[in-house]
């Protein structure tokens, strides 16, 4: 099956068998079975049999999986490798954090700029890269060309940059502002939303919703 066929649950669950088979293989674990798997991961042993057939016969019977290989296969998928040039746009608090705390390199891609509006902020450091200013993306981007962009800024602020940013060759948003992307540029843009309190208002579900028999 295509990578472009592989429905979006299982794309989604890619990064959590990479990170496990990243685990295993740092423990020297040469293979493991779909039933080991599962049990590690909280998943049923036919869900990973599934999720792994779209990509080909890995594993096979009375073997498992070579974890090494597995592990490869879904870099290769995943695009670990790609180096994807990234520029990140608001040096606050949340850009700070980002800027410093995440190993772009070990995800596919490689920050290359980091931008702000506030004049006192650029020319500080952050995971080795200079602020600049807003007013200098533009030549930066005709320079270097990234392709990607972490937004953490305003939600006006990115409604107001996030066009200019696509015009200037971004084709994909790590978007953390609450901007509602619906770009109608007519090119074709991927936005990854992150909203740290969706998954804390999930967690609130989850609290609210516990069968107090079981505690
Ligand atoms: P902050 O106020 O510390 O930082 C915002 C930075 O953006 C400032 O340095 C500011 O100068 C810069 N900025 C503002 N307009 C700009 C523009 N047009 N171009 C370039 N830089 C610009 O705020 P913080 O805490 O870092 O949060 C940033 C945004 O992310 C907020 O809007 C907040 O709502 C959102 N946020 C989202 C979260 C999520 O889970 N998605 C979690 C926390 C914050």
């Amino acid at each position: 099956m295509s990578k472009s066929l592989v429905s979006s649950p299982v794309i989604k669950r890619l990064p959590r068998y990479y990170r496990f088979l990243g685990e295993l293989e740092r423990q020297g674990i040469v293979r493991i079975s779909s039933r080991e798997l599962s049990e590690m991961m909280g998943l049923t042993a036919s869900q990973i049999r599934q999720d792994l057939n779209c990509f080909g016969g890995f594993g096979q019977q009375g073997y498992g999986y070579n974890v090494k290989e597995l592990h490869s296969v879904i870099s290769r998928i995943l695009g670990i490798d790609a180096g994807n040039k990234t520029i990140l746009i608001g040096a606050g608090n949340l850009g700070k954090a980002i800027a410093s705390h995440i190993d772009f390199n070990k995800r596919g891609f490689r920050l290359i700029g980091i931008f702000d509006s506030n004049p006192e902020k650029c020319g500080k450091i952050i995971s080795n890269l200079k602020i600049s200013n807003m007013n200098t993306i533009e030549s930066f981007c005709r320079s270097n060309h990234p392709v990607c962009a972490v937004l953490c800024i305003p939600k006006d602020a990115a409604k107001e940059i996030a066009p200019k940013l696509i015009e200037l060759g971004i084709k994909g948003f790590w978007n953390f502002s609450h901007y509602d992307f619906a770009v109608d540029s007519g090119k074709k843009i991927i936005v990854e939303n992150v909203h740290l309190t969706d998954s804390l208002m999930t967690l609130a579900y989850g609290l609210n919703n516990t069968d107090e028999e079981e505690n």
